[in-house]
């Protein structure tokens, strides 16, 4: 995690009563891409197994605060768990599962509900950004999405949260909802969770407009590389990525105010587990022409095994549900006796 940059940090002894405890999430939600694996699942696997406790979940009832076509959900929730495997995370080594099947994410959110004020959530950039001009219209689902989110992590007491900046916000919430709620009951009950924001290195941008992020929802599939697409496909893309007619720059500084440059040069170092400044000492001065085949090649060695071994996890969709009911069954373990707990806070007769 050399480039995880830790914002926002707790005074460092807030936490102190509470056990690490790491917990992220990814909607399933259409395919899981480079910009999922290197800025996220990649950076799961390696907290993994550092003797902190790592819980990593699949966000179903987040995906649906907009519209999901319910095969597709299905088929999207059992692929990103079958990417989760692929890609190195261990049952035995941490707690994967789907949120929907663990309860207590919803029953602390609706008591979340109850803390967090209107004003809070009105400033959320993103619920702007996805309802858009038809406020009116977007899923009550979609506006208390934070609140969700907070119960996610909370209801575990998780310290420690990997997420990209886009999801920072969130996290300042899930802060002030745990300290409203402390402050609220006179008890030092929810940690207040720190976000560990993705490094630069590892944030993965569009190949058609090195200013977006990668996503998964963006209407060109040629801006991102999908963990399913073949060895053609994967060349073909980065084949026409977009690019400057500059050649490749002979320092990283030089890369400034080059977005698709850089991105790429990224993307190379993060597949190679090796630095911006290692790539431009080996390709530095070289024409795209020259670099991106080489690109090409090291994300074709990567991903070929990755999502071969995902396909072969798909042909077994029992196994992959069985893996995901096994972890709730111990992610219930530990949520439902702080669900008790925040009950019995508010006054709940449970
Ligand atoms: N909102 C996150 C995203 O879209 C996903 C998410 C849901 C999450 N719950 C979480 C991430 C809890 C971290 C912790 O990326």
């Amino acid at each position: 995690m050399t480039d995880a940059v830790q914002t926002h940090s707790t005074p460092s002894d807030a936490n102190a009563a509470f056990k690490p405890r790491v917990f992220s999430g990814i909607q399933p939600t259409n395919h899981l891409q480079l910009g999922n694996y290197l800025g996220a699942v990649k950076r799961f696997v390696d907290m993994q197994g550092s003797g902190i406790e790592t819980l990593y979940c699949i966000v179903d009832l987040h995906a649906i605060t907009v519209w999901q076509d319910p095969a597709d959900l299905t088929r999207a929730t059992r692929e990103l768990a079958a990417g989760y495997l692929a890609s190195g995370l261990d049952p035995a080594k941490s707690i994967l599962f789907n949120q929907a099947r663990v309860p207590e994410h919803t029953q602390l959110a609706w008591v979340f509900n109850c803390v967090a004020r209107m004003g809070w959530l009105n400033r959320m950039t993103q619920f702007k950004d996805k309802a858009g001009k038809n406020r009116e219209n977007a899923s009550v689902g979609l506006f208390a999405y934070p609140n969700l989110m907070a119960a996610d992590i909370l209801t575990y007491h998780a310290t420690k949260v990997p997420v990209g900046e886009d999801q920072k916000q969130h996290l300042e919430l899930a802060r002030d909802i745990a300290i409203k709620f402390n402050n609220d009951f006179g008890v030092d009950f929810f940690p207040v969770p720190d976000p560990i924001i993705e490094g630069v290195a590892t944030r993965v941008m569009s190949l058609r407009d090195g200013s977006k992020k990668m996503s998964k929802s963006d209407p060109s599939d040629m801006s991102r590389i999908n963990l399913t697409d073949d060895a053609d496909t994967i060349a073909k893309k980065f084949r026409k990525a977009k690019t400057d007619p500059e050649p490749l720059a002979e320092t990283v500084e030089g890369l400034a105010g080059r977005p698709e440059a850089r991105n790429l040069v990224n993307i190379y170092a993060a597949l190679g587990d090796s630095t911006a400044e290692a790539v431009i000492a080996e390709f530095g001065g070289r024409s795209f022409s020259e670099f991106k085949p080489k690109l090409a090649d090291l994300a074709v060695a990567k991903l070929s095994p990755l999502s071969s071994e995902m396909s072969r996890l798909m042909q077994d969709p029992t196994e992959i549900d069985r893996v995901l009911e096994a972890g709730a069954e111990r992610a219930r373990t530990i949520a439902a006796p702080i669900l008790k707990r925040t009950y019995d806070i508010v006054g709940i007769v449970t």
